[in-house]
C-alpha cells in the first residue's frame, strides 16, 4: 500500500454536472460557477463539451462558455470533443485541452456517440492528430468500465484493451469512468490492475459515478494502488444522459475531505469548494447533494456564520 503525496483533481462538474440538468443553466451561472472552482484551488477544470446540442441541449453554449471564461494563470480550461467538428469550433473558442470518450461497451458506444468503438477510434483520429498540430493535448474516457447501462457486465480485459487503443491514438492520460457507479473496491483494484499492465500508473485517471455510494471508497481502493489524478463534480453534480439512472460524479468536497484526512495534498480550500457547491445547488433549486457539504454547511448555520 503505498498512498501517493499529492492528487490532482479534475474538476468535472461544470460539463459532466451540468449537461445531465433537465433545464438549460445559463451561460452566465456557468461562468459564475467556473470562477468559484478557480477560487477553491481547482487548476483543472471541463467547461464544456463541444458536441452536438440536438443530442446534449444543455451544452449548446459551449463555444460562449469556453470564449467567456476568465483566464488565470496555471488553470487549465478543457472540454469534450467527440470528433474533428467538435474540435474544430474547441479550437476556434480558445480550448487548450480537449477529450475524446469511447467507451468499453458496443451497446453504450452506439448509444452515446452512435457508432462502434473502433469507428470511435477512427473518428478521432484526424481529431488527434488536428490537436497535435495545434500543441494542444487530448486526454481519453472509457465509459462503462465497471458495467454497462445497456449491456451488463464488463470485462477488466475489454476495458484494457480501449486503453491501448486511447494509448496508441495519442491521449496523454486515459480515465476509467464507471458510467454508472456500478464498481466496489476489489473490483475497481482489479480493473486498475488490469489497465497499468497496458500504461504507467501515472497516465491513468479514476473517473467514479457516484449511484450506489461506492465512489469514494473506490477512490480510496485506487489511492492504495497509487492511482492520484480524479474526476469530481462540486455539489456532486450530474449524471449522464445516455445512462439512465446514473447520478452525478463523486463530489469533489467528498474527495478533498477524504483526501485531507488521509494528508494528501490536493491544492483545494475545503471551505471555497462548499461555498461554491452551495452557491450553485442554490442556483438549480436543490441541497448539494455531497455529505461532505451538507454536513459543513450545517455547522456553519449552527454556528451562525454562512
Ligand atoms: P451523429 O448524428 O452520428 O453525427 O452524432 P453526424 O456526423 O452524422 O452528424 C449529424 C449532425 O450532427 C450534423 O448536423 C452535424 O453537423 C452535427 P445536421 O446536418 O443534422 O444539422 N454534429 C455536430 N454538431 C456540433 N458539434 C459536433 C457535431 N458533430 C456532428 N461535434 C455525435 C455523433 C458524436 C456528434 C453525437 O452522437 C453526439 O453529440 N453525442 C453526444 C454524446 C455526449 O455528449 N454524451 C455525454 C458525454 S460522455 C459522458 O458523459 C461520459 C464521461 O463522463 C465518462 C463516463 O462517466 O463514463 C466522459
Ligand atoms: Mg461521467
Amino acid at each position: 500500500m503505498s498512498f501517493p503525496e499529492r492528487v490532482r483533481i479534475v474538476e468535472v462538474g461544470p460539463r459532466d454536472g451540468l449537461q445531465n440538468e433537465p433545464g438549460f443553466v445559463a451561460t452566465a451561472v456557468k461562468l459564475a460557477l467556473i470562477e468559484q472552482l478557480v477560487a477553491a484551488g481547482l487548476t483543472t477544470i471541463e467547461v464544456a463539451s463541444f458536441v452536438s446540442p440536438k443530442w446534449v441541449p444543455q451544452m449548446a453554449d459551449a463555444a460562449a462558455v469556453m470564449q467567456g471564461v476568465v483566464r488565470h494563470p496555471g488553470v487549465t480550461y478543457t472540454a469534450l470533443t467527440p470528433n474533428l467538428q467538435g474540435f474544430e469550433a474547441a479550437l476556434a473558442a480558445g480550448c487548450e485541452e480537449v477529450a475524446v470518450f469511447a467507451a468499453a461497451s458496443e451497446a453504450f458506444s452506439q448509444k452515446n456517440i452512435n457508432c462502434s468503438i473502433a469507428e470511435s477510434i477512427e473518428r478521432f483520429r484526424p481529431l488527434v492528430a488536428a490537436a497535435g498540430a495545434n500543441g494542444i493535448r487530448v486526454r481519453g474516457y472509457i465509459s462503462c468500465v465497471l458495467g454497462c447501462p445497456y449491456s451488463g457486465e464488463v470485462a477488466a480485459e475489454e476495458v484494457s484493451a480501449v486503453v491501448a487503443m486511447l494509448d496508441d491514438l495519442g491521449c496523454y492520460e486515459i480515465s476509467l469512468g464507471d458510467t454508472i457507479g456500478a464498481g466496489t473496491p476489489g473490483k475497481t483494484q482489479k480493473l486498475i490492475e488490469a489497465c497499468a499492465s497496458r500504461i504507467p500508473m501515472a497516465r491513468l485517471a479514476g473517473h467514479y459515478h457516484d449511484t450506489f455510494g461506492m465512489a469514494v471508497a473506490n477512490i480510496h481502493a485506487s489511492l492504495q494502488l497509487g492511482m492520484s489524478t480524479f474526476d469530481a463534480s462540486v455539489a456532486g453534480l450530474g449524471g449522464c444522459p445516455y445512462s439512465p439512472g446514473a447520478s452525478g460524479n463523486v463530489a469533489t468536497e467528498d474527495v478533498v475531505y477524504l483526501l485531507n484526512g488521509l494528508g494528501i495534498e490536493c491544492g483545494v480550500d475545503l471551505d471555497a469548494l462548499v461555498d461554491a457547491a452551495a452557491w450553485i445547488s442554490a442556483q438549480l433549486d436543490r441541497p448539494p447533494a455531497s455529505k461532505v457539504a451538507r454536513a459543513l454547511l450545517a455547522r456553519r448555520n449552527k454556528e451562525g456564520c454562512t
